[in-house]
Formats: structure tokens, C-alpha cells, sequence
């Protein structure tokens, strides 16, 4: 129902290519790669159950089966990790299995985020009026930013999506909103949205972050649309549609932090960033940082 309190279903895809990161993504998927110590995959499972998700669709393709075994009870390394008096570390290797109840959709070709967004349809209760989507690749924080999101549904319906502002510069590499303002300085209507536009031609620096509240009318939108760039079925273009069709959509702004998993230039940030406010972790890694960026400063400074 559309005024729904919270969402049951979050949908992660997690089954394209991951080229970006070769050559470490031939054999370990990338929503496996880990910050700190932990993999993103096990990282959005936190955040959809924080929202009050019950259900979490992984999209995988046929190779990345470690991805769904993330989500398996390990009790023979729990046991021996506990016999050696290891039990903070038991406790983790526990936790994924405690978190949210995982569930495999198999996309067998990487045809695009649409399409794999698309399969989920199946694992949907018929009662299910809207759903999420996290992109395991996006990291946010605060992570409470699906709670605002729900709520601005409650509001004005339809769909909601998180926006992030970047330097209008790099808007070519992003989703960029075309948006109007609305009574709320961090909630903006959609009235358009551009893939990867040109920065000339951008109509706003607000560009998509990968977290989607959507209206299951997605789900028509998506067999509606025709491929777009590389053969893919692109959620933009579906979104898109819905919005020329009148569906509302809006944003919320996101003040907070966000890094980019998917690529090698946002995983190093995010894994320093982690790494500093780790406790174990944090004091020496300042340390070391410090020393390194002395090193490099007649370089790069
Ligand atoms: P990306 O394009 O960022 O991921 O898709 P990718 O294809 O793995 O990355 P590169 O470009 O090859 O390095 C955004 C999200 O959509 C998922 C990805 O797993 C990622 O979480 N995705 C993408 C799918 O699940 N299926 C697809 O066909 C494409």
C-alpha cells in the first residue's frame, strides 16, 4: 500500500561483470571485496535490515554463487574459532547468517541493472506495493536515508530515489536529475532524468546514488522499455518512462558520506576512511597514512 510504513523486499544486484576491478574480480565478485574486514554485500544487508526489510533479493549470475554462501552458518570454523577463545571473531563470521533472510535471483547474461532489477519481480508477495533497491557498489551514511526516503513516499507517492550533488564536471560519468523544487530544501520532484549526459548539457549536478524506492509499476516500465547503451536494459530509461507518464518521482538529497565500492579509485578512499574510525585499526593507520602522504607530497602535493 502506498502508505506503507516500511518496505519488506530490497533488491540487491549484484551480478554484473565487475571489469572495472580485474584482474581480482576473475575469481572473488566484487560485492565480496572487503572494507576493513567486511564485504560490502554483508554491508548493505545491515543497512536494508535497519530499514525494516525482511527480504533481501541478491541478483547473482551463475559464477558468483560465493556471494549467496556469504550468507551461510559456518559451524565448524564458528566451533574451532570458539575452542581457541576467539569469540569476537566467531561472533562476526556469525552475523551474516543473522541478519536478513537471503534470496538468489539468477540473472544469466548481464543484460543491464533494468533487467536484473526486473527479475525480482518473482520474489515479490502480491502485496507488495513498492520495494527498494541498494546498489551494493554505493556506500552511504548515515544509512538511515531509506527511513526519508519512505516517509517522502508516504507524501507525495509514486517513487523515491537518493541523489547525491557532485562537481558539475563529473556529472558525464552519473545518472543526472532534471528536478524542481518542492516545499522541503531536500526533497526535489523529478521531472527528468539523463544518462551520463555531456556536462554542458546536464540539467542539475544532482546525479543517482544506488538506492531506488520503487513503485511496483517499475516493473511494466521495465518490459516497456527498449535496450539502451551496450544492449543493456537501463532502470533510468524505465524510470524515465514512468515519469512522462506522470508517475511522481522524487529525491532526497543526500548530506552525508558516499563512496563508490565499484571502481578502484572510490574503494581506496572508502577503505581508508573505515579504516581510520576502525578502533583497532584506526590509530596506527593515521600514522602510517601520515608517513606515506610525506613520501608522495614533493610528488603529488
Ligand atoms: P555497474 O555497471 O556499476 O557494475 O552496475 P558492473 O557492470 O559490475 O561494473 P563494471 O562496469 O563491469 O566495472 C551497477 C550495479 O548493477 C549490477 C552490478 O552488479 C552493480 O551492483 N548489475 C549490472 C547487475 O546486477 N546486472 C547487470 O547486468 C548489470
Amino acid at each position: 500500500m502506498a502508505n506503507s510504513t516500511s518496505v519488506r523486499t530490497v533488491v540487491v544486484p549484484a551480478a554484473g561483470m565487475g571489469t572495472r576491478f580485474l584482474p581480482a574480480t576473475k575469481t572473488v565478485p566484487k560485492e565480496l571485496l572487503p572494507v576493513v574486514d567486511t564485504p560490502g554485500i554483508e554491508m548493505i544487508a545491515e543497512e536494508a535490515a535497519g530499514a525494516g526489510a525482511t527480504r533481501l533479493a541478491i541478483v547473482t549470475s551463475p559464477n558468483k554463487d560465493e556471494v549467496m554462501r556469504h550468507f551461510d552458518e559456518f559451524p565448524e570454523l564458528v566451533e574451532i574459532l570458539r575452542a581457541r577463545g576467539k569469540d569476537e571473531l566467531a561472533t562476526k563470521v556469525e552475523r551474516a547468517a543473522q541478519i536478513i533472510q537471503p534470496v538468489a535471483v539468477v540473472q544469466d547474461k548481464p543484460l543491464g541493472l533494468g533487467h536484473a532489477v526486473g527479475l525480482a519481480e518473482s520474489v515479490l508477495d502480491d502485496s507488495e506495493e513498492f520495494f527498494a533497491v541498494m546498489l551494493p557498489d554505493d556506500v552511504i551514511e548515515p544509512t538511515a536515508a531509506m527511513s526519508e526516503m519512505i516517509r517522502v513516499r508516504q507524501e507525495h507517492g509514486g517513487s523515491v530515489l537518493l541523489a547525491v550533488e557532485v562537481d558539475p564536471a563529473h556529472v558525464s560519468n552519473y545518472g543526472v536529475f532534471d528536478i524542481e523544487t518542492t516545499e522541503e530544501d531536500a526533497v526535489k520532484k523529478v521531472v527528468g532524468m539523463v544518462e551520463k549526459p555531456a556536462a554542458e548539457d546536464a540539467p542539475s549536478n544532482l546525479v543517482a546514488t544506488g538506492r531506488y524506492l520503487l513503485d511496483r509499476s517499475i516493473f511494466d516500465a521495465l518490459r516497456r522499455i527498449e535496450p539502451g547503451k551496450g544492449g543493456e536494459l537501463q532502470l533510468t530509461d524505465a524510470i524515465d518512462l514512468l515519469i512522462s507518464e506522470g508517475h511522481p518521482v522524487h529525491v532526497v538529497v543526500h548530506d552525508g558520506i558516499r563512496h563508490d565500492l565499484g571502481n578502484p579509485a572510490g574503494f581506496i578512499p572508502a577503505s581508508v576512511e573505515f579504516g581510520l574510525r576502525h578502533p583497532k585499526y584506526g590509530p596506527a593507520l593515521f600514522r602510517d597514512i601520515e608517513e606515506i602522504l610525506e613520501k608522495y607530497r614533493p610528488q603529488l602535493g
